[in-house]
């Protein structure tokens, strides 16, 4: 019998609507992902990579990354190297930790990750690709799931021959970033090749790549047969945008659009959350408040793109060194807007 409900399932993990979080390093982090499930609601989320190797070399700032908290789930550790038996060692910690699905990354281009056999590159290397599927999972018993991209380059579409083996080795469920590996994010997504993969792998399939909107996400599902969806630039900053897809793909009504008070009301929430979150880790100096306020220089100015103004206000959050400079600021941009 086929399930009318909106979700899909994992082996035995239920995903309950059919909205996907993207991993994104340096921003999908436990706070992130806070915040994007209470406002957003996606039926799944993934955290940022995780590096084996410094899993392996015990890597304190690593190991913060495998937090799981109850809240999130069900939710993905997303894990990338390039050795078989150091993935499946990182894959059983990712299991102990509480995910409740493995994802390996072969999606990542850039060099640094590359320049390992890691990521992307796995994609010309396709029998240490099958060997690390096979070998994370034996290693686990929580579902085992792999990103990809299309191919390295446009020479070869690889994904779906790829998707086939990495299926018969035990993946559960394949995501495909709609871009070759070289492309970087240069281009569009080519959502035909997310149809193409379709016609080549009965595992659920989550579609990846420009989806922006509720529409975006409906014609994504509708023209490729892709089981989710996943979102991965348009919630930094703005997890209201996942809640409105997500609510189109259930087919409930479209939720209000969020006042400036709400915008600047979650930024801070983020921020406190995220100081918590490095005072947790206890990795240090600097500080855990100038570690968080660091790390989100770049997202709490994005909460307030697009009002009239906010440049300046921007500019300087791009600045901000502690919690109280950051509200600072917020506040005299909200009293520029009342006068
Ligand atoms: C800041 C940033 C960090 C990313 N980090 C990861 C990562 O850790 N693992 C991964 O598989 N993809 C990563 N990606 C790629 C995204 O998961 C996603 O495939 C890509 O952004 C396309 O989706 P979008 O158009 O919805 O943003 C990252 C993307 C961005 C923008």
């Amino acid at each position: 019998m086929t399930s009318t409900l909106p979700g899909f399932s994992i082996g035995a993990v239920r995903v309950e609507n059919p909205l996907v979080l993207a991993p994104m390093e340096d921003v999908t982090n436990l706070p992130f992902r806070l915040i994007a499930k209470q406002y957003g609601g996606p039926g799944l989320m993934f955290t940022e990579f995780v590096s084996a190797m410094a899993i392996h070399y015990k890597a304190k700032k690593t190991f913060k990354k495998l937090q799981v908290h109850p809240d999130e789930r069900p939710l993905g550790i997303q894990i990338f190297g390039a050795e078989p038996d150091i993935m499946a060692e990182t894959a059983r910690l990712c299991e102990e930790s509480g995910a409740d699905v493995i994802d390996i990354n072969m999606g990542c281009w850039v060099p640094k990750v590359c320049k390992t056999g890691s990521g992307a590159a796995l994609l010309k290397d396709p029998d240490t690709a099958e060997a690390i599927v096979r070998a994370v999972v034996n290693a686990v018993k929580v579902p085992v799931t792999v990103k990809v991209r299309a191919g390295w380059d446009y020479s070869l579409f690889a994904a779906p021959e790829l998707a086939q083996r990495f299926v018969d080795a035990g993946a559960q469920m394949i995501t495909l970033h709609a871009r070759f590996a070289k492309q970087g994010f240069e281009g569009e997504a080519d959502w035909k090749l997310i149809e193409a993969l379709r016609k080549a792998v009965t595992v659920p399939l989550v579609g990846n790549g420009d989806v922006k909107t509720p529409a975006d996400a409906l014609r994504m599902l509708n023209e490729t047969g892709c089981d989710g969806v996943m979102v991965g630039r348009a919630a930094i900053s703005n997890p209201w945008a996942l809640g409105r897809i997500r609510a189109a793909m259930v087919g409930e009504a479209e939720p209000p659009e969020p006042t400036l008070e709400d915008r600047i009301s979650i930024a801070m929430e983020h921020l406190r959350m995220m100081v918590e979150y490095e005072t947790a880790a206890d990795l240090g100096p600097p500080s855990p408040e100038l570690r968080a306020c660091r790390a989100l220089r770049g997202q709490i100015p994005m909460y307030i793109k697009g009002y009239p103004g906010a440049a300046q206000a921007r500019e300087r959050l791009t600045r901000c060194s502690s919690v109280a400079e950051f509200e600072d600021v917020l506040r005299e941009f909200v009293l520029s807007m009342e006068q």
